[in-house]
């Protein structure tokens, strides 16, 4: 029996998925929400009797140890050994299986890259003068150099690592037929898993040879689609910040987490992926994007941003001054020019509307067209609806229309509605705060419309003009509209009890003509719901109550 199958034998799937993701019983299976693809439906099943995972959208499936790899973004047989850690199972890994070995290997070159910077005043000038890295922040990150590419051949054969990092493609065979180290004249920035284990390296060329930066490739231990440099460390960091910054580039890592912000990762020179994007999702809820201020930086925002949409993430955007990345706008305004900048982060959806808003009218239909193809990504209808929403409310525009520029028609209310109501209404129905109706004066009309929108019922319930109206600005519209509507109860009060005072003499006879006309002029002056509200009054005080 293999240890896997031993870890198979000793675990309960379902038990373990609960873990992870609610299970509902299904049946004779349990189901939930895939997390492996945006799920709209639970298509993610488990069967307990054949202890396997199935989802029907995305077509992933297989053994509760899979299952652990693809959720932790790890490979099999770490899947393997973090369970038998967590469940504390008894099973024997030996010694010798193959990812182990790669381990070994990818850590004993790291530890002679380093050996070599120190050798190197080239390499040491280059991070320490020129980029100008703290000694501590380079041992921090163990950067180091791959010196001329052969002392690390002979290094590796001496301490037979040499097959398993030329099996990693670490080394290569030149035209003379003689291994070299593929990383050969540059500084090494090992990559780790987030288990903290040297997986890959990146190389950076010192002195502008092209390409000016390089990956490992792919292996069984190392998937660049799915690595972010500095996970490792950002795991430990997000139990404090609570967001988590997205970075391009290596050095601008590592130059975040010499200030203070561990909480930053960096994919590896590709786009962010989707499955970045689902590993990300799975640390935190708050991203922050901080690219470059160029233009590249802008669509590399929007491409992010695209797989970003499709997790339960709060994208947060950065704007970088033209010309800086992270690293050298830390380099020129130190740590507190970067918390300003962080502080100042924007929504993404904000960000994008008053772009819309600045930009001369030539342009907008490209930042309207960016929006739109942006909401088409987001999973979750509720926010793809509260996108449209706020586009609408700042824009007065249609996101989505038979032609692309719709003004929202001015539809004429009822004029028996004041302005303020009507506000009012479009706010209760679309900025969904709960308002206490009886803190607020309304006719009848709009007391009538205002209870069905706060029952929430249907919209084909709601007047057709209602649902046309102009939405623009609506949130101030709605404040004033409530300021105005607004009862002023211990005034009212008093005006009440004068009139019901008046009313009772007039009814007895009593009133004098002054009284009489006092009256009237009273009654007259109410508001259509203030006159409502003075009936409720009457009500509850009736002079038999003894109320008055
Ligand atoms: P530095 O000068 O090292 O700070 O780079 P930069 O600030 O000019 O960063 P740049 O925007 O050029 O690159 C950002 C990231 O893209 C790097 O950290 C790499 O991961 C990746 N990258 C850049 N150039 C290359 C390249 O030629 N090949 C590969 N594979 N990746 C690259
Ligand atoms: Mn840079």
């Amino acid at each position: 029996m293999s240890v896997f199958d031993e870890i198979r034998r000793q675990l309960d799937i379902v038990e373990v998925i609960s873990e992870y993701l609610p299970l509902k019983r299904v049946g004779n299976s349990y189901a939930t929400r895939c997390p492996f693809h945006p799920d709209g439906t639970p298509s993610f099943y488990v069967s307990p009797s054949r202890q396997i995972w199935k989802c029907f959208g995305c077509g992933k499936g297989g053994d509760v140890i899979k299952f652990v790899a693809e959720y932790e973004n790890i490979s099999y047989l770490e899947a393997a050994k973090l369970l038998a850690e967590r469940f504390n199972l008894e099973v024997d890994f030996g010694t010798e299986e193959a990812e182990g070995k790669y381990y070994t290997a990818l850590r004993k070159i790291n530890e002679y890259y380093r050996e070599e910077l120190l050798k190197s005043d080239e390499a040491k000038h280059f991070l320490l003068k020129e980029r100008k890295f703290s000694p501590s922040i380079v041992r921090d990150f163990s950067l180091g150099f791959a010196g001329n590419g052969y002392g690390s051949v002979d290094f590796a054969k001496r301490e037979g690592i040499f097959e398993e990092l030329l099996q990693l493609k670490h080394f290569y065979r030149t035209s003379f037929g003689k291994y070299r180290d593929f990383f050969h004249e540059r500084v090494t920035i090992p990559i780790r898993n987030s288990l903290s284990k040297v997986v890959a390296f990146g190389g950076r060329s010192l002195k502008g040879e092209l390409p000016k930066y390089k990956n490992s490739p792919n292996s069984e231990i190392f998937q660049k689609e799915k690595s972010l440099f500095g996970i490792d460390r950002a795991k430990d960091y997000l139990r404090d910040k609570n967001f988590l910054i997205l970075v391009e580039g290596y050095f601008d890592v590592i130059r975040l987490h010499s200030v203070g912000f561990g909480n930053s990762v960096a994919p590896l020179g590709t786009s962010l992926t989707i499955h970045h994007a689902r590993l990300v999702s799975k640390l935190t809820q708050r991203v922050i994007l901080l690219f470059d201020g160029d233009s590249a930086g802008r669509k590399a925002i929007v491409e992010a941003s695209k797989r970003l949409l499709k997790f339960p993430l709060d994208i947060y955007v950065v704007t970088l001054p033209p010309g800086e990345d992270p690293d050298s706008f830390v380099l020129k305004e130190g740590v507190r020019g970067l918390r300003k900048l962080l502080g100042d982060a924007k929504p993404l959806e904000k960000l994008l509307i008053e772009a819309f808003l600045k930009a001369p009218p030539a342009k907008r239909d490209s930042y309207l067209q960016i929006y739109r193809d942006l909401v088409r990504e987001i999973s979750d209808p509720v926010k793809a609806e509260l996108w449209q929403r706020e586009f609408r409310d700042k824009t007065g525009l249609q996101l989505f229309g038979k032609r692309k520029f719709i003004p929202i028609k001015r539809v004429e209310p009822p004029s028996n509605l004041s302005p303020q109501e009507i506000d009012f209404l479009l706010g209760l129905l679309y900025l969904q705060e709960r308002v206490d109706l009886n803190s607020v004066n309304l006719s009848p009309e709009a007391r009538k419309i205002a209870e069905e929108i706060l029952r929430g019922d249907g919209k084909e319930k709601l007047p057709k003009w209602l649902l046309e109206m102009d939405t623009l600005g609506l949130e101030k519209r709605f404040k004033a509209a409530k300021d105005i509507l607004a009862v002023d109860k211990p005034l009212m009060e008093e005006t009440f009890k004068k009139l019901l005072h008046l009313e009772e003499k007039v009814k007895r006879g009593e009133a004098t003509p002054e009284e009489l006309d006092s009256f009237r002029r009273m009654l007259s002056a109410l508001s259509e719901g203030e006159r409502r509200l003075y009936q409720k009054f009457k009500e509850r005080f009736k002079p038999d109550s003894g109320g008055l």
